[in-house]
């Protein structure tokens, strides 16, 4: 493997697959184990991740090929039980490719911590008093975290805002943290326990709740792609797509789905790494109603060689130091794979593949419908339970295909005629 794009990949063995991949990101012999075991993780550390353990869960790690992501190529490695998400995605970076693949950013790794103060005596007049002692609060905070500081992190800024809520007024205080490569949560909610009690010296009031929030709007990534037409079926096709992306533009219900497609994407890359998937989804899923309805996380257009441009757009709360992305043996392995050394750099890599997610699920919806790609996926997926392989395999799933039966049962007839026949 040379570059991320090669012709039938999902023809070669996993062994071999795994070879072309460790090739191509310069893993070794010890990474390629740790890839290829479902027991990487040993059962002391899973002990030790969460609480009440009694064994381990293993899902498929495959990869995403195909990605021009700023001019370098990468693999991609992706955690999913849903089959036809990964070709998905390979097929639409491939697509990609003719006008150069994607081209990402990110606003940095600020996130918020938010700490509740009630029972204000003066909500409006305290504003500008905890405004006046910014200085003093940041030094508070900070004092928390002086690695984090030393590397060129901390708090940044203090915003208040005044909430009007059934229960009263709340003066509600935001932490603008820098994290660097860390996701964060353990770094600002620890700050926001630390400057309560000085928030309520100034204010008069009392501090409830201390937490980071999910909505990490200042924790941005981008990402963007033209596909040019005659490489995605021609003008009537973009014009189909364009109409999908309206779409879910104006509809909650149809954004919810298209999301959904979006986050295909995301979820196995941010699994795969070792990150936080319900602190991603609901930052994806606030930040796409932030303007009061909720709509779709990325933007489709036609430019004027009436090519397909996609942008996407999202907060991206992941790190590359502490929890499961450091315990994790895969987890290591896969952001080794990735060659990514900044958490922004991930974040990007994710957002792009959430947008050619997003691409291949509205081209297939406005062609020739989601469920002929997934027949053969799931037909596959059918025989592999039945416990068909090989050869016998192969048939079950075009007999199944051919005749548009694409169910458990009939997988098992097919299994027990293919199997006397062999
Ligand atoms: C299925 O996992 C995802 C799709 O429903 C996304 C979409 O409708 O855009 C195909």
């Amino acid at each position: 493997m040379k570059t991320s794009s090669y012709s039938g990949f999902f023809k070669l063995s996993v062994e071999d697959r795994l070879n072309e991949v460790a090739e191509f990101a310069g893993l070794t012999e010890e990474d390629k184990a740790v890839l290829s075991s479902a027991d990487s993780l040993d059962m002391d550390k899973a002990d030790h991740m969460i609480e009440n353990v009694i064994g381990r869960f293993a899902l498929p790690l495959g990869v995403a090929i195909n990605f021009v992501i700023n001019g370098k190529d990468v693999v991609i490695p992706m955690v999913s039980e849903e089959p036809s998400v990964i070709a998905a995605c390979s097929n639409a970076a491939k697509m990609a490719r003719p006008s150069g693949g994607f081209i990402t950013d990110s606003t940095g790794n600020v996130m918020i911590a938010q700490i509740q103060m009630l029972n204000v005596p003066t909500p409006f007049a305290s504003k500008g008093k905890i405004l006046e002692k910014k200085d003093e609060i940041i030094r508070i905070c900070n004092e928390k975290d002086p690695v984090l500081v030393k590397f060129g992190g901390g708090v940044k800024d203090v915003e208040v805002r005044v909430l009007d809520t059934i229960a009263g007024p709340m003066v509600i205080v935001h932490l603008l943290v820098d994290t660097l490569d860390a996701m964060g949560a353990n770094a600002v909610n620890t700050m926001a326990e630390a400057v309560s009690p000085y928030l309520e010296e100034i204010t008069g009031g009392t501090a409830e709740l201390r937490i980071l929030s999910n909505l990490a709007d200042r924790r941005i990534v981008r990402a963007r792609a033209v596909w040019k037409k005659e490489d995605i079926g021609g003008p009537e096709v973009v014009d189909k797509m364009l109409s999908a992306y309206a779409f879910a533009a104006a509809d909650p219900y149809r954004a919810a789905t298209h999301n959904k497609g979006i986050m295909n994407g995301i979820i196995p890359i941010v699994m795969a790494t070792g990150n936080d998937t319900r602190a991603i989804e609901s930052g994806a899923h606030s930040y796409a109603s932030r303007n009061g309805r909720y709509t779709s996380l990325t933007t489709w257009e036609k430019d004027e060689n009436g090519d397909l441009v996609g942008c996407i757009e999202m907060p991206m709360a992941v790190g590359l130091v502490g929890g499961a992305t450091k315990i994790h043996p895969t987890a290591q392995a896969c952001v080794k794979m990735l060659g990514v050394k900044t958490a922004a750099e991930l974040g990007q890599i994710i957002a792009a593949a959430g947008l050619a997610n997003n691409m291949a699920a509205m081209k297939a919806l406005a062609t020739e419908g989601i469920q002929r790609g997934h027949m053969s996926l799931h037909a596959r997926n059918l025989a592999n339970t039945v416990g068909a392989k090989g050869e016998v395999l192969e048939r079950i799933v075009k007999q199944m295909v051919a005749d548009k039966k694409v169910r458990l049962e009939y997988a098992q007839e097919l299994f027990e005629k293919f199997s006397q026949e062999q």
